[in-house]
């Protein structure tokens, strides 16, 4: 196991590189499973949770091969039962489910694990398939998805958290090769979806609306091989535009997709910080002054819970009161105790972070709970006193490709360790 030394104080200067999006390539490796032919897929980033779904791949048959962000999918011929021991380590495994169904009209997919954000059913994707016509049973830990033949459908996919992203990208993988007509409302409008419905289009799917919340999927017989670029990952983007914030004298993004900030960017701009931008590039700088902010984590196009945890790192040292809240969920503050033994004044008040700034916060051992909770720490750590010693990094790994080094090529000093 390693661990992640930063030793805070290091001002943030130049460019970062911004890799291809997590949340967009899981799915739409994925995907590659509804066709025979060879898929080929750019700017996929080199990260575990890719790694995890590449064998998830591999186990059920595909041919895959990577060489520096470009790996290329064979689904010849596929199994359609994933076991607990590939699934386990990765919830975004349940999104097997929806293209194994269309092709092959069953699955068996062990439940998954992943991140610990608290409790995280899949009930509106399998009400998704049942629409569709599939049979759904869970036994013995797996889910299993059943049917003869699967038709379209008019389906309600907002739960009591909002919509589903997964759930969103599951039923329409699963309805592309239905017969007839489907109606996803109230669908995740994610760009992530977005990015999937433009890879299924490729690959022959008929889907309009993707990005709204009324998807429209015209089923039809088959899918055929596809080229596709992943878009780039916003949530790394608004993690170094945090960087910036809290450590930055003048940090520019580059290979970008600003529009997709906006709701990380106007906050920063509410908190004092200076933008400047161009079509795919983003700029923070200093502003005069620095001011607390009331933050609600959305689905999109509102503040992402992906960014919430990495903002109460910058709010633990804005002078005044902060008050964030998660919508999506609601339970996602494990960095907040974290946060506190680096000296932050942070009270949980039923789902709500009320924080109160400090001058400073004080470098200390920290435990990463979940993927950006540990970014958050990593974060806190380069403006802190002395040395921060964020554990089990592998859960950062999971999510930003070299965030380490990326960091150390803007002027940070992090060092990688054996825990
Ligand atoms: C995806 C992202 C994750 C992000 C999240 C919300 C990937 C790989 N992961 O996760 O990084 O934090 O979107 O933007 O893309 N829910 C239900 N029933 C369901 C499904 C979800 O109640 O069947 C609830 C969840 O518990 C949560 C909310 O709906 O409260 C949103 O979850 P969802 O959008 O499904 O998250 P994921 O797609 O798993």
């Amino acid at each position: 196991m390693e661990k992640i030394l930063v030793h805070g104080g290091k001002t943030l200067e130049g460019k970062v590189r911004i890799s291809g999006s997590k949340n967009s390539a899981l799915p739409i490796l994925a995907a590659t499973l509804l066709t025979k032919e060879p898929c080929v897929l750019q700017r996929v980033p080199d990260l575990s949770d890719i790694h995890y779904m590449l064998t998830i791949l591999g186990r059920l048959g595909c041919e895959v091969e990577r060489a520096s962000g470009v790996v290329r999918v064979t689904a010849e011929s596929i199994t359609t039962t994933a076991p607990y021991d590939i699934v386990r380590k990765m919830r975004a495994s349940v999104c097997i489910l929806g293209p194994l169904l269309g092709r092959e009209g069953e699955a068996t997919v062990s439940l998954p694990g992943g991140c610990v954000i608290g409790d995280r059913p899949i009930d509106l994707h399998l009400r998704g398939f049942e629409a569709l016509g599939a049979a759904v049973s869970v036994k013995s830990g797996n889910v299993r998805v059943l049917a003869q033949d699967l038709h379209g459908a008019e389906i309600f996919l907002r739960g009591k958290f909002g919509s589903t992203v997964l759930g969103t990208d599951n039923v329409m993988m699963a309805a592309v090769l239905a017969k007839g007509t489907t109606i996803i409302d109230s669908a995740a409008e994610e760009p992530e979806v977005v990015d999937l419905a433009n890879f299924l289009n490729k690959m022959g799917a008929k889907i309009e609306g993707a990005g709204t919340r009324r998807i429209i999927i015209e089923g039809v017989k088959e899918l055929h091989g596809a080229e596709h670029e992943i878009i780039p990952d916003r949530i790394e983007a608004g993690t170094f535009l945090v960087a910036g914030a809290i450590a930055g004298k003048s940090v520019t993004l580059t290979r970008i997709n600003p529009r997709h900030l906006e709701a990380v960017v106007h906050p920063l701009q509410e908190a004092g910080f200076l933008f400047e931008s161009g079509d795919d590039f983003l700029r923070i700088l200093p502003g005069n002054s620095r001011k607390p902010l009331h933050l609600e984590a959305m689905p999109y196009p509102g503040f992402p819970t992906d960014m919430q945890a990495q903002m109460c790192a910058l709010l633990a040292t804005t002078d005044g009161i902060s008050v964030v809240t998660d919508h999506v969920f609601p339970h996602r503050f494990m960095h907040a105790s974290e946060l506190k033994r680096m000296g932050a004044n942070i009270e949980m008040n039923e789902g709500t972070a009320v924080v109160q700034g400090v001058p400073k916060l004080e470098g200390a051992p920290v435990m990463a709970s979940d993927l950006r909770a540990s970014a958050a720490l990593v974060l806190a750590g380069l403006s802190a006193e002395g040395i921060t010693e964020v554990n089990r990094v592998y859960h950062i790994d999971r999510g930003y490709e070299r965030i380490d080094e990326k960091l150390n090529d803007l002027g940070a000093e992090i060092e990688r360790v054996k825990a």
